[in-house]
């Protein structure tokens, strides 16, 4: 039984037919396009459209990257793209010949993790993806948490610092701004401000004429002083705020996803540091581990497709 699974991200919008193993069976790609949520919703119709054509898919699932209610329909809120409540599920289904679900960015790549990846053998685990925004997902007892009005997990807006930096969801503060893909550029400009190991990042700035993912991403590989600094500050504020997740969900797996997580074991190596210095009950709390995910690029088309499937199975 094959699903759909779409994932609406900042720079792309990704595609893929998906059976019920989670393996791929054709995918599609096109840039997200600039501008309004019709050309957006235009796109993601034209995707669907394309992928259904000659697979008899039960559903499609799409992950969006904001707050979503409790009936998967809505998206309430979105920090980084133009939605408010947003009844994306009512005008896809008017243009699609099969049922639709709108699911969290974060919940379906953690999601994907828990079924498929590097969550496959724990009962609890909690996923940060680190892009653009903060996406967060939980799964607790082997379920995917949604919260009483379907807009739970969202654990980038979760507060570290008060009277912090202003965020996208009208706050202050939030771990967003402290440990999103965004932010590492904010920190390494900084560093290339200062001189002295910046002065890699400020060279890259200088060539690339702005600090970008790739320009810091590919200097963080070249282990490059400056880089690693912004990369350790980054992973410092993540490793908190898991501290604190930890009293609250106490998951036996932490998992990073997202543009960031590219770095591996150079970005979890300060999380958990940080983690290690802030947790709760340190010494005598279990420690969890800290893994990148597994399905890298894949984890949000594979998880919307899977709880696309899964919820018109429930529904029968
Ligand atoms: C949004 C989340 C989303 C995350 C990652 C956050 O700003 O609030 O809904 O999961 O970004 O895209
Ligand atoms: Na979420
Ligand atoms: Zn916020």
């Amino acid at each position: 039984m094959h699903a759909i699974g779409i994932d609406i991200g900042g720079t792309k919008i990704a595609g893929a037919v998906v059976d019920t193993f989670g393996t791929i069976v054709r995918q599609s790609r096109v840039p997200t396009p600039a501008g309004d949520v019709t050309a957006l919703e235009d796109a993601v119709v034209a995707m669907i459209t394309e992928l259904a054509d000659g697979t008899e898919s039960v559903a499609v699932g799409v992950a969006a990257a904001g707050f979503i209610d409790a009936s998967q329909s809505v998206v309430y809120y979105a920090p980084n793209i133009d939605w408010r409540n947003e009844p994306f599920r009512e005008k896809l289904e008017a243009r699609v010949s099969m049922p639709v679900i709108i699911e969290n960015d974060a919940n379906a790549a953690g999601w994907a993790e828990f079924r498929f990846g590097a969550g496959r053998l724990v009962s609890d685990m909690c996923m940060l993806t680190i892009g653009t925004g903060v996406g967060g997902a939980i799964v607790a007892s082997d379920t995917l948490f949604r919260g009483g009005f379907g807009a739970g997990a969202e654990l980038g807006h979760v507060r570290l610092v008060p009277g912090g930096l202003p965020c996208g969801c009208g706050q202050r503060g939030c771990l967003e701004q402290y440990g999103s893909g965004r932010a590492l550029m904010r920190m390494a400009g900084e560093i290339a401000d200062g001189g002295g190991i910046g002065l890699g990042l400020a060279r890259v700035r200088e060539e690339r004429g702005k600090l970008d993912g790739r320009g810091v991403g590919d200097l963080i590989a070249a282990d490059d002083p400056g880089a690693l600094a912004a990369l350790k500050q980054l992973g410092g504020w993540i490793g908190q705020g898991c501290a604190s997740l930890a009293a609250v969900l106490d998951p036996q797996l932490f998992v990073f996803g997202g543009g960031v997580a590219a770095a591996g074991e150079r970005l979890l190596e300060p999380v958990r540091r940080a983690f290690v210095e802030h947790l709760p009950a340190q010494g005598y709390h279990p420690e969890p581990e800290f893994a990148i995910a597994e399905l890298v690029n894949d984890a949000g088309v594979v998880g919307a497709a899977d709880l696309a499937r899964v919820w018109v199975q429930r529904r029968g």
